[in-house]
């Protein structure tokens, strides 16, 4: 029993140093980007706003942030499955639910994208467990047959696509995922070029859940890796990326957002929202 209660604090104090030296490692490396002051903002950036992944931990906070705007005029979420926020979305008449099977083919779709304006992308899933083939299909081949659809629907009006790929995104990483999601950006960036639209990938660390998803676990862990700008709120991910669309020329097309520079776009919006 003696024995059992110092292994169980030696792996507690061994994760709490490993988590201090990440903080350190986040607070010294993190957030390149700063926030106009005095931005150009264009009210109408965000108003029909797409939303994929919607039924998962950090989707259900970009929806959250879409339908709470009060810039955004409708937001259709595209899904394999409802959940009770687009359920509550509908019902409150900004919502339309498009139910999708097919993430590679979007021509049933194409006059509503021809209306939108922002798509928030959080579909994707872990590589543990999957397969290479399998792992490159959901987070490279789908977003890029969006959004060769969505251009080719294009109307007038800005555009903006922003994904969460995550921290350790790297074209060059040794993992196949790091790999994948760095092509899936580099390739979004370069479909967008000379055509008005702008991606952008969020190389997010953790994504707290919504308040309506999270439990204590997902707090605790938020706490502890706050110090160093390694969490965002998954509403605040959602915020940060609508200032980001608003300011229509702020960020190039194909820029990369840290989690500490999602944190300063979220604390830009939520400074606009006041006014
Ligand atoms: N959570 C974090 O802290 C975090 C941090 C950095 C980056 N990310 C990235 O953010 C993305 C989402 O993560 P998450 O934590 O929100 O995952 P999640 O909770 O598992 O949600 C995944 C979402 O993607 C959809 N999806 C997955 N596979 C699909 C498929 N084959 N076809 C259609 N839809 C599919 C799911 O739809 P269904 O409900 O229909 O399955 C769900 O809406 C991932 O790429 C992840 O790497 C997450």
């Amino acid at each position: 029993m003696a024995a059992l209660k110092k292994i169980a604090i030696f792996l507690i104090a061994g994760l709490l140093l490993v988590i201090v030296a990440l903080d350190i490692w986040g607070a010294l490396t993190l957030g390149s980007l700063t926030p106009s002051a005095n931005p150009a903002l264009d009210k109408d950036a965000n108003k029909v706003v797409m939303v994929f992944g919607a039924t998962g931990s950090v989707g259900d906070g970009l929806l959250k942030a879409a339908v709470e705007d009060p810039d955004v005029e409708k937001v259709y979420v595209v899904t394999r499955r409802s959940s009770p926020r687009i359920e509550a979305g509908v019902a409150s008449g900004k919502v339309e639910m498009l139910l999708h099977e097919d993430f590679t083919d979007y021509s049933g779709l194409a006059t509503i994208l021809g209306q939108v304006n922002t798509v928030l992308w959080g579909l994707g899933t872990t590589s543990v467990g999957m397969d290479d083939e399998t792992y490159t299909w959901i987070h490279v081949d789908f977003p890029i047959a969006f959004i060769n659809a969505w251009l080719a629907a294009r109307t007038e009006g800005p555009m903006s696509f922003h994904t969460v790929t995550g921290m350790g995104t790297d074209l060059n990483g040794e993992q196949h995922w790091a790999r994948e999601k760095g092509r899936a950006e580099q390739e979004a960036a370069m479909l967008a070029e000379g055509t008005g639209l702008r991606t952008f990938g969020y190389r997010s660390a953790f994504v707290r859940p919504t308040s309506e998803q999270a439990n204590v676990l997902h707090y605790a862990l938020e706490a502890l890796l706050r110090p160093g700008a390694l969490v965002i709120p998954s509403k605040d991910l959602g915020g940060a990326m609508l200032e980001i669309s608003a300011r229509t020329t702020e960020l190039p097309n194909g820029a990369l957002i840290d989690n500490a520079d999602s944190i300063a776009y979220a604390e830009a919006y939520r400074e606009r929202m006041k006014r």
